[in-house]
């Protein structure tokens, strides 16, 4: 018989429960004697099935196939039935609590409808439109093999949990819904793409990501989320979709770069919010005022670099690419 080393652990878990203290959340340390090959799923079962019984969580494959079992492991967002416990365990402890930016319904079980609701707005779909064909669609070989990656979102929820813009701002897309929508934007049997990029255009859409990666990070399907919102900024810069401040924002940094090499700021905010746009402008005024006072204010005007033909040369190598 194999043996296997053991040891106790001391997991530390995020608890909460309507029915106790309001739902406030509070922490709970449990030692559990644990073999070598455990995952977290294994501990967080055998805490349930043999200590206490009334802690709740979610998990159903055991093989990061479903996406049930998201939670955060000190503090970064994982499958726990793919995570080894001796990967993440710091001097025989671990943190557990449940996916961020989500309410919670009791300890580990979160209340995943705010991922389905802007799921669901983004049209999960495939809308051949009026052009669909009479007969089957052959797409090419090499387009499907583009969508693999996209296609693999188990919908496990950890790249929203961990997204720091959903932190700070609710109406967010977030980056497992805009990966789908990008799932159907690239599919050559979609014939409503621009439809599609129009709306993602508006607040909440693909301007609001910050580009922090953390989606990158904790998804487990390496489904690359960040990448596929850049592939739609790209494709709506390209069709000349420039109503957003995002875009606009993108369209002012490129050009006053290209023109002089440098990035005015002053100019960029007023070709980002348009020099006629009064309401947006005084909106700005305090921060300018205390940019001013702190003798932090940009220049009106600002120099050109020198050696600005090699610029260019560099630009024009992009722009023919
Ligand atoms: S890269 Fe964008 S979508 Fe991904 S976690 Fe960061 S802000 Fe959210
Ligand atoms: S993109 Fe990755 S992290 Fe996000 S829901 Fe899909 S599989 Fe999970
Ligand atoms: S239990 Fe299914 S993915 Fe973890």
């Amino acid at each position: 018989m194999v043996q296997t080393a053991k040891k106790t652990v001391q997991i530390t878990i995020k608890r909460q429960d309507p029915e106790i203290d309001g739902n406030k959340p509070y922490f709970q340390d449990y030692n559990v004697e644990v073999e070598d090959w455990f995952t977290v799923l294994d501990v967080l079962i055998k805490i349930r099935e043999e200590i206490d019984g009334t802690l709740s969580l979610r998990c159903a494959c055991r093989a990061s196939i479903c996406g049930s079992c998201a939670m955060r492991v000190n503090g970064q967002a994982k499958l726990v039935c793919k995570t080894k416990l001796s990967s993440v365990e710091k001097d025989n402890k671990i943190l557990v609590e449940p996916v961020g930016n989500m309410p919670v319904i009791t300890d580990l079980t979160a209340d995943f409808k705010p991922f389905w609701d802007k799921f669901n707005a983004v049209d999960p779909y495939l809308r051949p439109g009026s052009e669909a064909p009479e007969a089957e669609y052959i797409a090419p070989n090499e387009d499907m093999v583009h969508l693999v990656g996209v296609m693999n979102c188990i919908m496990c929820g950890c790249c929203v949990s961990d997204c720091t813009v959903l932190e700070v701002k609710d109406n967010f897309l977030g980056p497992a819904a805009l990966a789908k929508s990008y799932r159907f934007i690239a599919d050559p049997r979609d014939n409503t793409e621009n439809e599609r990029l129009e709306k993602l255009l508006d607040d909440g859409g693909i301007w609001d990501c910050t580009r922090c990666m953390q989606c990158v990070e904790v998804c487990p399907k390496d489904v690359d989320p960040m990448s596929r919102i850049m592939a739609m900024r790209s494709n709506s810069l390209n069709k000349n979709m420039n109503k957003s401040y995002g875009a606009r924002h993108a369209n002012a940094f490129t050009s006053l770069i290209k023109s002089s090499g440098v990035l005015n700021e002053t100019l960029l905010i007023l070709k980002t919010k348009g020099f006629f746009n009064i309401i947006e402008l005084i909106k700005l005024l305090p921060l300018a005022i205390s940019a001013q006072l702190a003798g932090k204010r940009p220049p009106f005007l600002s120099h050109s670099i020198k050696n600005k033909d090699k610029l260019k040369k560099i630009f024009k190598k992009l722009e023919n690419k």
